[in-house]
């Protein structure tokens, strides 16, 4: 019998039209919106296999409705804050997720928000398209430049690093870090990068890049009192999870200009409403959780997270697997 596979999205042409080619008894969310929760927890039912995003939050509930026969769940994101861990590990269910490939989108995109931010590019594109360009002025939309500048990364992981490699390019020539762990010595050659405790990266920094994970100990992280502790003039960079911030203390911090300008590609809620108050800001540049977003990184996410689950169906080891 043909298994039931449960596909959350319509995936990228090249792998959707390999996903058509499986034996499976396919069921798939097709429209352009995430699948409602109500709708997931009635298709989950007896499905053998689930390929999800990080718009489906994977619990205890859903894996109750699926039922034991569940094989694999497989999460087209490296990230995985949306799934419970143990629960599925508890239900001896395999589970994949997409590591390595989406390192170097999502490391240009960062840069793309660290050079936005610092270049003030949302008033400088506002004015050009609002007739507010006038004539040149010394000083006019000045923003900063990385030169001789100090990068401070939180979490120099896979995307940390290459961030940083690609900032250096840009004149950065003091690399500093916090995390969990102190990296391999190796690492730090790379890089020329130092482990600082976390007061000092949030006191030394001019660009502050946000590339962790969201756990437990780094969510809220980003709060009043780290923004008060930054340089005046920091641009502030987070292309991770918007709850490594407390959202309305950055506001705060805007309101009171304690920090010089931001880059946010992740936010809470996600889609955020275009009335927050974050979008009244001009130096702060929002963008719409799109770091892994290029048709290479897409495809190659979308084709992972098949491959994961064509292992899990057999009951093989998963080729990109969180446990
Ligand atoms: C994107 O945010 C991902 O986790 O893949």
């Amino acid at each position: 019998m043909a298994p039931k596979v449960l596909v959350t999205r319509l995936l990228p042409p090249k792998t959707q039209a390999r996903l058509l080619e499986q034996n499976f008894e396919l069921i798939q969310w097709k429209e352009n919106s995430s699948i409602p929760r109500d709708v997931l927890l009635e298709k989950i039912q007896g499905v053998d296999a689930l390929f999800c995003l990080l718009t489906e939050k994977i619990d205890n509930e859903l894996l109750d409705r699926a039922g034991p026969q569940l094989k694999v769940v497989a999460t087209m994101s490296v990230g995985y804050d949306h799934i419970n861990v143990d629960a599925v590990k508890s239900r001896n269910i395999k589970l994949g997720y997409t590591p390595d490939v989406l390192t170097d989108s999502t490391a240009d995109l960062t840069v793309l928000l660290a050079l936005g931010a610092s270049r003030r590019i949302k008033e400088c594109i506002q004015a050009a398209e609002n007739g507010l360009w006038g004539k040149w002025g010394p000083t006019w939309l000045c923003g900063t430049q990385f030169t001789n500048k100090t990068l401070g990364v939180v979490g120099l992981g896979r995307i940390g690093e290459a961030v940083a490699k690609r900032l250096q390019a840009f004149g950065i020539s003091r690399v500093i870090y916090s995390g969990r762990t102190k990296k391999s010595e190796q690492v730090e050659a790379r890089l020329n990068a130092k482990y600082v405790p976390f007061d000092t990266l949030l006191t030394e920094s001019d660009v502050i890049v946000v590339c962790c994970a969201l756990t437990k100990e780094t969510e809220n992280l980003f709060d009043y009192k780290a923004f008060s502790k930054m340089k005046r003039t920091v641009v502030f960079v987070n292309s991770a999870r918007g709850g490594i911030v407390l959202q309305d203390d950055l506001v705060r911090a805007l309101e009171e200009n304690l920090i010089g300008a931001v880059g946010l590609d992740v936010t809470t809620p996600e889609p955020l409403p275009p009335t927050h108050k974050l979008y009244s800001f001009p130096n702060c540049l929002i963008l719409p959780h799109v770091g892994s977003a290029t048709m290479e990184t897409r495809e190659n996410m979308a084709n992972m997270t098949l491959e994961n689950i064509l292992a899990g169906l057999k009951e093989e080891k998963l080729p990109y697997s969180i446990y």
